[in-house]
């Protein structure tokens, strides 16, 4: 494929098929033009949440992607999610662009696409005006979006879904604490339930940013899966939304010799930080979004709309979808079984009979999406620690 200017091979993923370069031994980043394969799950979960929203609104809807590179995302949305009138993509990668265009075309979808070469902020600001505005924003760049939030939010339309991926677990999860604090404005744990604050501190900086515009912002869905984080908002352009959203910031305070954690709400709060179960110091997450962070009601039209379409991953998606159902109404955190039986010398016994254990103890326990060995529940460490033990026993 020489008009390309590098080798390229074809791939299959949805129902297209799209050229990507190709690979070798090199790594996805170090491509001329980007492209993971291992990202189909969080593309396939990407076409259902956009279909879902488009029978919400209930007309033909405007898409952008202002980070392509070979237009794989953007051109599954033209072929494979209906009622959308047009895809807008974008990357400031001239290889990317290129390409990108060169897949639109093979789809067949060039009368319904059109590509720019520009940089994402630059793009999105072009449409930020009234009747100019996407209905769906989906960013996906490498390691953080948090530079593009302003210029997404202001590209969306007063009920519009915008999607975020980040994939700077390090700093997300703690590893590297002062480089979540810059980009999130929040503070990280490395606790066992890390990956759920990586959502809640996206969230809550998503939160600030459109409260900034007048905007409020409600998660309607989110995953952790593998190396990377998704967060799904539908934007309200209101002032009162935007405050209310505000007020569900707050900390999450983990005593890491007990296990107790707990959360505060309000951005202003001076928690205490004393352990109330075993006195010791706790450790600050946040601020962060302490809100919900699934809609039940969207959650349910995704899982519906698999039904209708023809995805890779279907298996995972449903599981995924399954699991999310589950825990739209369960509180922030969970235990890791494992990480509490290693601590306290027992053996790990199963989720469910740990699950049964607590309701006879009259507190409810879900599965988590997050982690494989997680329970979410109001249960305190205490009784979480005794309902282990007793599973144990058995
Ligand atoms: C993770 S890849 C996108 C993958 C694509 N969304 C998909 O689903 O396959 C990130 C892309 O963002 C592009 N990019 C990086 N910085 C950018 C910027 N400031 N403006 C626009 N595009 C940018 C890169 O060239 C790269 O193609
Ligand atoms: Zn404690």
């Amino acid at each position: 494929m020489t008009e390309l200017g590098f080798p390229v091979e074809i791939v299959e993923e949805g129902s297209i098929k799209v050229y990507v370069p190709k690979r070798g031994e090199v790594l996805p980043s170090c491509l001329p033009v980007f492209f993971n394969p291992v990202m189909e799950l969080n593309r396939d979960l990407a076409v259902l949440a956009l279909q879902a929203q488009q029978k919400i609104v209930g007309r033909k809807v405007i898409v952008c992607e202002p980070m392509t590179g070979c237009g794989v995302r953007g051109v599954r949305f033209a072929v494979e999610v209906k009622g959308v009138g047009r895809v807008f993509l974008n990357d400031i990668r001239e290889e990317a662009a290129r390409l990108a265009k060169f897949n639109v075309k093979e789809n067949n979808v060039a009368g319904k696409v059109s590509i720019e070469n520009l940089d994402a902020n630059l793009f999105l600001s072009m449409y930020a005006a009234p009747r100019k505005r996407f209905d769906y924003v989906d960013v996906d760049p490498f390691g953080s979006p948090a530079p593009y939030l302003d210029s997404a939010i202001r590209a969306l339309r007063d009920g519009g879904l915008l999607a975020l991926t980040a994939t700077d677990m390090a700093p997300l999860c703690g590893v590297h604490p002062r480089a979540c604090v810059r980009k999130y404005g929040g503070k990280p744990l490395r606790t066992e339930y890390c990956h759920e604050l990586a959502v809640r501190l996206l969230a809550g900086c998503l939160v600030t940013v459109a409260a900034k515009h007048d905007v409020g912002v409600r998660i309607v869905f989110c995953h952790s899966t593998d190396h990377y984080l998704r967060v799904y908002a539908v934007a309200s352009y209101s002032a009162q939304k935007a405050d209310s959203g505000l007020k569900e910031m707050g900390y999450v305070l983990h005593c890491f010799r007990c296990f107790h954690r707990e959360t505060v709400k309000g951005l202003w709060s001076m928690p205490k930080l004393e352990c109330p179960e075993c006195h010791s110091k706790l450790s600050v997450a946040g601020p962060l979004w302490l809100g919900k962070i699934f809609d039940k009601e969207f959650c349910s039209r995704m899982k519906k709309e698999l039904a209708g379409k023809r995805l890779g991953q279907t298996r995972r998606v449903h599981k995924l979808l399954s699991l999310a159902e589950n825990e739209v109404d369960a509180p922030p955190t969970y235990y890791v079984i494992d990480k509490m039986c290693d601590k306290f010398g027992l053996p790990v016994p199963s989720l469910k009979n740990v699950i049964n254990q607590l309701e006879t103890a009259n507190y409810h326990g879900s599965p988590t999406h997050f982690h494989t060995r997680g329970i979410k529940t109001t249960a305190p460490s205490e009784v979480m620690k005794k309902a282990l033990i007793e599973t144990t026993k058995k």
